[in-house]
């Protein structure tokens, strides 16, 4: 029996306590949804049913299928995040020349540098400050640094790129402003890959352009995978840094666990990915055949809408599921999605933001927000952030 379809759930307000739209759904069978453009899909919010969607190739993540959900109240381009919106063989094929970049003995290598970057960017905070604004200062340079770093993209122009991404993931810019920051991005990109491909840098854009002058990859693929590790690497890490200092000073015991012990750093970022899942919004399927999921059957050519924030709190997956708690067993979160397409750059990610909470704690005694807790403003963009966060501490070590 077809229901009737539940408005498509989406943090407001309050990033700690996601909408009551949730709660019904959270240990609940897929159900009908109806995403910001009026269209209706399924969408999986179980964390076994949601693990069971991403590991599944009979569902596809291609944009270009005219059922695609679409999560966004505006419309998006299609084909414009390369292999993430790809199938197999096309999405391994391109995923693998980039895999040897992103092993954790390599990514493990970045310690000292981003140890380095962390530092330069606290010292400089602190020059400045009590009281500073945590994003502009802090959450938003280093992975903006360690990305051009990592990429080969000039840092000097991250004002210019920043600028682009941000808007082009905005909700709040009409289509033809994102759509023109978009173009912006791409142009820019086009124009720095063909430099790398008539004399290949060391750097990761580098050797992708070495690829594309070998006849292994077209200059267009390049170019799509320089925009996608461009959009995919700053922003999200950026969000989970400034929104991750948010949840830790709201949960002042917590904090004063790790200040403590330094050990407890690495567990409470796991935690953070979970209990945060800044990927709000979740992402997207097509069935190509019929699939049975979670007790109904999703229809070939249907479009699945998976709730990777539901997932994360899902109670016959997580006990107390709404509870901030580092000391919880490692677990099986869906912060960084799962099977194929799940995230490439997670052991990044998980590097930087464990090396700026465990300085920033160090070297920020009393760190504490310096607004009231009501007036910091969240930003509801593809990922879930804070817009600024006006903080101030005691001392600097
Ligand atoms: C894929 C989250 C950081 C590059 C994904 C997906 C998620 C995600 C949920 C899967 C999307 C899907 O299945 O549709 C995050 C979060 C991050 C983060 C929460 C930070 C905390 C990064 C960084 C990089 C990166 C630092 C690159 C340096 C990618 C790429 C994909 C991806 C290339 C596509 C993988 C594929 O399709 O095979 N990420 N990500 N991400 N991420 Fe991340």
């Amino acid at each position: 029996m077809e229901r009737s379809p539940v408005p498509f759930p989406v943090h407001r307000d309050d990033p700690l306590h996601p909408p009551a739209e949730y709660a019904a759904l959270l240990d609940g069978p897929p159900t009908r949804v109806r995403t910001p453009d009026g269209a209706e899909h399924w969408m999986v919010s179980r964390l076994a049913d949601v693990r069971a969607v991403l590991a599944d190739p009979r569902f596809s993540a291609d944009d270009t299928h005219p059922n695609f959900p679409n999560l966004l109240p505006l419309p998006t381009v299609p084909g414009a995040l390369s292999f993430l919106r790809m199938d197999d063989p096309e999405h391994a094929r391109l995923r693998r020349t980039l895999t040897a970049e992103f092993t954790v003995r390599r990514v493990g290598r970045m310690r000292p540098e981003i140890t380095e970057t962390v530092d330069a960017l606290l010292d400089e905070m602190a020059g400045q400050g009590p009281p500073a604004d945590l994003v502009a200062a802090f959450a938003l340079p280093l992975p903006s640094l360690v990305i051009c770093r990592l990429l080969g993209v000039p840092y000097a122009d991250h004002d210019f790129f920043q600028e682009r991404s941000a808007e082009s993931l905005r909700l709040d810019v009409t289509r033809d402003e994102a759509l023109a920051a978009f173009a912006e991005l791409a142009a820019y990109l086009d124009g720095l890959v063909a430099d790398k491909e008539r004399e290949p840098t060391d750097d990761l854009l580098g050797r992708v352009a070495r690829r594309v002058r070998s006849g292994e990859l077209g200059h267009e693929e390049a170019v799509a995978m320089a925009r996608l590790l461009l959009l995919a690497g700053h922003e999200t890490t950026a969000n989970m840094i400034g929104l991750g200092t948010y949840a830790l000073l709201r949960h002042p015991d917590e904090l004063a666990r790790l200040r403590a012990d330094p050990a407890l750093v690495r567990p409470a970022v796991e935690e953070l990915l979970r209990y945060l899942t800044i990927v709000h919004r979740g992402t997207q399927r097509v069935a190509r055949e019929p699939v049975e999921v979670g007790g109904v059957t999703i229809g070939a050519g249907e479009g699945v809408v998976v709730a990777l924030a539901a997932a994360d709190r899902d109670p016959g997956a997580f006990a107390e599921p709404g509870a901030f708690d580092p000391s919880r067993p490692p677990g099986h979160h869906v912060a960084f999605g799962f099977g194929a397409h799940q995230c490439i750059g997670q052991t990044l990610a998980r590097l930087e933001m464990e090396i700026a909470f465990a300085r920033m704690l160090e070297r920020l005694p009393g760190l504490a927000l310096a607004c009231a807790p009501e007036d910091v403003v969240f930003r509801d963009s593809v990922v879930y952030g804070v817009e600024t966060l006006p903080v101030t501490w005691s001392g600097e070590t």
